[in-house]
This record gives structure tokens, C-alpha cells and sequence, in this order.
């Protein structure tokens, strides 16, 4: 369902020729989980091992407040919203007309952003599923008291205690015991999967089921993954993990910047800036992830691209061979814009045709290296597939640069300056 092409890189004789050895035994650690964070690699089993009896009650469950709501505030940071984003926007696109929306909180704590939503949600029907592994963040744990407080004083608490929903660990945390304390529906987050390889798990399964999204087709890729990339090494993931990983190391370059033509794959852009970020940034080592949606940043950051500083940057491309959807461009007898050379093709047609020019300018004239990630389409099975396609890469990715791909001790360090400065009792 992915397939990696090299013909814009100007690598495809080294990865070729890359050292096997090497790739067969990160393989081994992972089958045998000996590698460094080898206590997170629950998400390796997880499609074709996950709990089945959880996954029905959360059906059951999500049906039940899906007739009760239009709105599902999904309360999470970073892993705790980030891959249910990305497939709500890429199954989905961004007008679905369907019945419940979901909302994105707890990400921030904008007094802007949090007020204007209290008031946006004036009598609306909503719900709350509050995401958090640790069960301690900050950022969802101050949005969860504003919303709870809002659906208690509008519904009551009976009401309230039908439609609050608590993602966490399984004993430990604040909103653990705090949801067992109110009477909440709790889902469980497996101990050895950590935040950005969940989506999987009840944290992406739990909101994704209330929006409407077909999960057994997300499980479906996932399972269809699982089988094809985790127990050989001559599959596209660890060619692309590969060839990244040369550009990095032997090419010197600093930046990859994930590229896609579709407007509804910005947010699984993020989850994959995420996915990288937190996995390869440590030790002063990994490449800076950062993402561009054309034609939209072809007229923004494509200048610095084509003309600008050269050998930090490389691209990788999504192509989405097949669209959701297609339109013409309309004839117009007048033609006085002078588009009707345009009318005997479709949107995704000239769309593709961009991509192939953008190719030619930034490779020929840019000099800049273009890896080629081509998708199938744009669906839940795909969306499976290539959330497992890039957990893999990320975990060759990290063992071949040596560092812990599962732990992300950096984001520690803004917490307890803040704390401290917030005087919390104990920092
Ligand atoms: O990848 C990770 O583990 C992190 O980004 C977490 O998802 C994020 O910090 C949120 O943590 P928690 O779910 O404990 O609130």
C-alpha cells in the first residue's frame, strides 16, 4: 500500500548496498525486544493481538453517546490527540457532514482558545473523552476541570457521568482515580505502548469510533502491515528508513520535511513531526521533522526551498494515487481567465501533474533530494497501514542512529521549569 521510490535522490546504489547485517539484527531486536526502550514495544502485536473484548465494549459504549452528541471534545496532548486528528481528518476530510464533530483540547492553555469555546459550545450536545496516559499532563488536567465543571452545571452530574469517558492507565495517575472516584467509564492504555505509537489502543480507537470512523478497517491495514513489514527487511519501510537515515548521516543534511498535496493530511503530518521528533531528537542526534502542504507552501516556504540555503533540507512525498474525490475544472464560453486549456482535465489530474513539475524543479534546479512515499489512497485501511508503516521506520530509524526510539526525556525539562515557577508542592 506504500511504495518508497529513490529515483529523486541520487542514494539509491547506497541504500542498496547498505549493510544488511546491520538491518537484520534491529530486525531481531524487535522481534526479540532486546533494543534499547524495549519495555514499549507493545504496539509491535498490537493489531493482531489487541484486547477484543475492550474493543466491544468501547463499540457498545461509543454508540450509545453517539446518539446523545454533536460534539465530542477529545481532551489530549501530543500521542493523547495527535494520531486521532490525523485519520479523523484524513478519513474523513475536513466538511464531513456527519453528526458528531470532534473538538481538540487540552493541547494548549490558551485563555483565548478555551473561553471561546465555552462560549462556542452555548447549549450544543457535547461529550468528553479525557486522554492521558500519565493521567498527571498539565494541559489536558486544566481543560478537563473547565469542561467537566460546564457539562455538570448545564446537564447535571447523571447526565455529565453518561458522557465523560476517561482514557488512562490501567492503576496509576491522577485521572485514574479520579475517574474510578466519579463513576466515569474508564478505557485502558497498555503499559508498554507509550503516547505516540497509541492510536491503536482506546486512545485514537475510543474517539475515532464516536466520529464515525470504521475501525475494523483502520485494523484491517494495520494488520495487513504488521504481515508484510515486521519480519523481513526488504520492504519499502526500511528502505525509506534507510535512505533517510543516509541522507542524515552521510549526506549531512539536518531536515526532512514531510510534503503532501491533500490539505486533509496536514494534521497526519503532525502526528508524524510527533512520531519522529520525540523518537529520534536526543543525544544532540536525528533529523529536524517538518512538514509543507502544497500547492498551499509552494507560495510560502517553496522560495526558500528552491533558492535558499542548501544541503539542510530534504523532502518526502506523499503521492495519494487515488482521491476520495474528483472534480472537473468547468468550460466557460468566455474563457476570460484563459483557463479552458485546463477543462478536459480533473482537479487530482492537474494535481499530480503539479507534483511531477515541483519534483523536476526542486531535484534539477533545487538540488534538493525527493523521496517518493506513494499511497494507494486516502481511507481508514490506508490510514492503518501507514501509521504502522511509519512506527517501523521510526524504530530502524532510532536503532540505526543509537538512541531510545520509546522514551522522550527532553519534554521533561520544560515541565519542572514550569512547575517550579508555578510553585507546585514538590518541585
Ligand atoms: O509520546 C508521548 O508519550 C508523549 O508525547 C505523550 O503522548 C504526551 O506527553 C501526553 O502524555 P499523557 O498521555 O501522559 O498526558
Amino acid at each position: 500500500m506504500i511504495k518508497t521510490k529513490l529515483n529523486f535522490t541520487n542514494i539509491e546504489k547506497e541504500v542498496e548496498l547498505f549493510d544488511k547485517t546491520r538491518l537484520e539484527k534491529i530486525k531481531e531486536m524487535i522481534l526479540k525486544k532486546t533494543g534499547q526502550g524495549n519495555d514499549f514495544l507493545g504496539w509491535v502485536n498490537w493489531p493482531s493481538s489487541f484486547n477484543n473484548e475492550e474493543y466491544k465494549a468501547m463499540k457498545i459504549s461509543a454508540e450509545n453517546l453517539r446518539a446523545e452528541i454533536n460534539y465530542l471534545l477529545v481532551i489530549g496532548i501530543g500521542g493523547s490527540y495527535l494520531g486521532t486528528r490525523a485519520a479523523d481528518d484524513m478519513i474523513k476530510g475536513l466538511y464531513s457532514k456527519d453528526k458528531v464533530k470532534l473538538i481538540y483540547v487540552g493541547n494548549t492553555m490558551s485563555s483565548t482558545y478555551i473561553s471561546q469555546l465555552v462560549e462556542f459550545l452555548g447549549d450544543k450536545e457535547f461529550g468528553i473523552v479525557n486522554i492521558s496516559k500519565s493521567g498527571t499532563t498539565t494541559e489536558p488536567g486544566m481543560s478537563f476541570r473547565v469542561f467537566e465543571k460546564l457539562l455538570v452545571d448545564k446537564k447535571g452530574e447523571d447526565v455529565a457521568k453518561k458522557r465523560i469517558i476517561a482514557v488512562t492507565d490501567a492503576h496509576k495517575g491522577a485521572l485514574k482515580k479520579l475517574a474510578d472516584s466519579k463513576g466515569y467509564q474508564t478505557f485502558t492504555i497498555p503499559d508498554d505502548i507509550g503516547g505516540r505509537f497509541s492510536v491503536f489502543t482506546p486512545v485514537g480507537v475510543y474517539p475515532l469510533l464516536v466520529s464515525g470512523i470504521n475501525i475494523d478497517n483502520v485494523f484491517k491495514g494495520a494488520k495487513k502491515a504488521e504481515k508484510e513489514l515486521l519480519k523481513n527487511i526488504n520492504n519499502d519501510a526500511v528502505k525509506y528508513a534507510v535512505s533517510r537515515y543516509i541522507l542524515h548521516t552521510d549526506k549531512n543534511y539536518k531536515a526532512e520535511a514531510l510534503v503532501s498535496y491533500e490539505l486533509q493530511m496536514q494534521y497526519f503530518a503532525e502526528w508524524w513531526k510527533q512520531l519522529f521528533g520525540e523518537s529520534e531528537g536526543k543525544d544532540g542526534k536525528g533529523l529536524f521533522p517538518t512538514s509543507m502542504i502544497f500547492s498551499t507552501d509552494l507560495h510560502s516556504l517553496g522560495q526558500f526551498i528552491q533558492e535558499g540555503t542548501k544541503g539542510i533540507i530534504f523532502e518526502t512525498i506523499i503521492d495519494v494515487k487515488t482521491p476520495q474525490k474528483d472534480i472537473n475544472v468547468p468550460s466557460n464560453k468566455e474563457d476570460l481567465d484563459g483557463l479552458n486549456y485546463l477543462t478536459n482535465k480533473s482537479f487530482h489530474e492537474i494535481n499530480s501533474i503539479a507534483l511531477k513539475g515541483v519534483i523536476d524543479a526542486h531535484v534539477n534546479s533545487g538540488s534538493v533530494p525527493n523521496i517518493i512515499l506513494e499511497f494507494d489512497k486516502m481511507d481508514d485501511e490506508m490510514f492503518g497501514y501507514a501509521v504502522y508503516f511509519f512506527e517501523i521506520v521510526v524504530t530502524y530509524s532510532g536503532y540505526l542512529l543509537d538512541v531510545n526510539p520509546f522514551n522522550q526525556p527532553g519534554v521533561e525539562i520544560y515541565k519542572n521549569n514550569m512547575f517550579k515557577l508555578l510553585k507546585k508542592p514538590g518541585y
